[in-house]
């Protein structure tokens, strides 16, 4: 397929090309100014923390009919029909999908993450299927901005999202029903916390469906998670020879449940809360692979963002994580009578609460 053309009115318009400053920052600041004619260029630079000289600058571009130089240029009458913004610059910030410059929205926007990697002290901690702390920084990233605070991982496993939400001077809440692995992520928790003065996160050891005992309605700014793979961490794993090994064997242990469909039906009577948790135009990230049991192949990411639509979710968007520099043990499946796929991919299902 063709790379998205560089119209009018695209987003990538916006894109800065030399790799100096964002051409957003300069378009607020500049429709700021059309809308606040008395703010003086001191108050105007306080505000937007960009210095006079800059501004003046910008101002001198657009009064010859572009936004500067260094920029995809953007004729004045683009900016003029794109929607006026009557409020203060605070407001027009938490208005803002996150702040992110251009390059980085540009480079986070691809639908393919191949860089999320874990780190040395990631690889030594004893749970089997946890993500980088990398993944849920870079939704954080991408999905909040500064004003939205609130992060929600209702499986909380080795505690990713709660170290990711300290890094990004977020509220971190937990859900887990496992002892071990509420153990293990306070302890990371602690850890982190030594070295950062960041928001104490919570992490409650209970089961997920409890949710809303702990969290309002609409409290949530972002939830990001991955479910249990069903009971798929107890089989033979053919495909790379990696050691099984099982989640606690608990009651409410969604990873203990044998039939397909309870679990998914289980786990969506968990993401019902996590919908009545989560603030409106709010996101729910969610960090899933597709499953295969002998014969029988499992679209894990298909039925649970059916289920999910069915609770009211919005299925927004999905990225694919390119997991293939993990696994350096593969061999070729089913050699040689019947062709199977090895799997180096997950998925980061987006939902969107209305
Ligand atoms: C795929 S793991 C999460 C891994 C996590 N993202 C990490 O990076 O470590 C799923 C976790 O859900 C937990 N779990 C299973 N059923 C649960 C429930 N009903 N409530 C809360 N946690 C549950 C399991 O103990 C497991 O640690």
């Amino acid at each position: 397929m063709d790379a998205p053309k560089q119209g009018t009115g695209n987003a990538l318009d916006l894109r800065e090309t030399n790799g100096k400053e964002h051409s957003q920052s300069k378009l607020e600041v500049l429709r700021f100014m059309d809308d606040n004619p008395g703010k003086s260029l001191k108050q105007v630079s306080e505000a937007f923390g960009v210095n006079e000289k800059t501004i003046r600058a910008w101002k001198a571009h657009k009064s010859r009919g572009t936004y500067g130089t260094g920029f995809q240029a953007i004729h004045e009458s683009q900016v003029k029909d794109s929607p006026k913004k009557k409020s203060s610059p605070r407001a027009w910030s938490e208005k803002r999908a996150n702040d992110l410059d251009g390059k980085t929205w540009l480079k986070d926007s691809i639908s393919i993450w191949s860089d999320i990697r874990k780190s040395k002290e990631e690889s030594q901690l004893n749970h089997p299927a946890m993500f980088p702390a990398q993944l849920p920084k870079r939704l954080i990233e991408v999905f909040t901005n500064k004003s939205m605070k609130v992060i929600l991982d209702p499986f909380l496993g080795s505690g990713a999202t709660l170290i990711a939400a300290m890094e990004m001077n977020k509220e971190g809440v937990g859900f887990e029903i496992s002892s071990e692995y509420v153990k293990i992520s306070g302890e990371r928790v602690k850890r982190q916390n030594l070295f950062s003065a960041n928001i104490p996160p919570k992490i409650y050891h209970d089961d997920a469906l409890n949710l809303l005992s702990y969290l309002p309605g609409e409290s949530v700014d972002l939830c990001i998670t991955s479910p249990p793979y069903w009971d798929i961490l107890s089989e033979k794993r053919s495909a790379d020879y990696k050691q099984t090994r099982d989640y606690d064997e608990q009651r409410n242990n969604l990873s203990a449940i044998k039939s397909y469909e309870e679990f998914l039906d289980q786990l969506a009577q968990i993401f019902q809360k996590v919908f009545i948790a989560l603030k409106p135009r709010r996101y729910c990230c969610v960090n899933v692979m597709d499953l295969r049991k002998k014969d029988r192949f499992y679209p894990f990411h298909s039925d649970l963002a059916k289920k999910m639509q069915t609770i009211g979710f919005i299925f927004d968007d999905l990225i694919i994580w390119d997991r293939r520099q993990e696994y350096n043990n593969l061999r070729p499946l089913g050699y040689p009578f019947v062709f199977r796929i090895n799997k180096i991919h997950e998925y980061i299902l987006i939902f969107k609460k209305a």
